[in-house]
């Protein structure tokens, strides 16, 4: 099924935590989003050190998730991620805005990411909900031709 079959609002959504289980659906949405997609064990990586690790369902399918690290007061968003044929939708927000609520249940009192700076979808999301460009870390990420760079936002919290 896709956003496209049924009207969004006709579709039951939730939010819970991510687990082992919803591995294999999550490596298919990273290699269809990502070229440098994480593996199932980044994500079993993530799950065992305790990290934030939410994903979004539409039908009891998963459609989206994220991964937020949170330490000493401060909040690192590692993956946000829609599936392709969801996009577009506002789930993209609605899920960040989500995260950024948990970053407050934890008491974070800022939150920061790296973006590649090709990634124009990601950063109009970041910038229109309240991130700043920090700096700009010099070829951080693999890329076909060489490296990219990345680009670091942040965004204060006000909890
Ligand atoms: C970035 C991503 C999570 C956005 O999810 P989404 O559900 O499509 O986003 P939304 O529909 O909530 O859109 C929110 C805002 O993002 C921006 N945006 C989303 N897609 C965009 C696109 N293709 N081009 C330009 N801006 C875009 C817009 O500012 C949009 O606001 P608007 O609808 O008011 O114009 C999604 O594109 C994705 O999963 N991309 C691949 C993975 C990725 O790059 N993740 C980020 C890694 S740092």
């Amino acid at each position: 099924m896709s956003a496209m079959d049924i009207p969004l609002h006709e579709v039951a959504q939730s939010v819970r935590p991510m687990t082992e289980a919803d591995l294999p659906r999550i490596h298919r949405i990273e290699v269809a989003s990502y070229e440098y997609p994480w593996t199932p064990g980044n994500f079993a990586d993530s799950l065992k050190a305790g990290y934030s690790m939410w994903v979004r369902e539409a039908d009891g399918e998963v459609i989206g998730y994220y991964v937020l690290m949170v330490a000493a007061g401060e909040a690192h968003l590692l993956n946000l991620t829609i599936a392709p044929t969801w996009r577009r939708h506002g789930l993209g927000r609605d899920l960040l805005g989500h995260c950024l609520a948990r970053a407050c249940d934890h008491h974070a009192g800022s939150v920061f990411l790296e973006v590649r700076t090709s990634n124009t979808a990601a950063i109009a999301l970041y910038r229109s909900s309240g991130f700043a460009d920090l700096a700009v870390r010099r070829g951080y990420y693999p890329a076909r031709d060489g490296r990219e760079d990345a680009l670091i936002m942040k965004k204060d919290l006000t909890c």
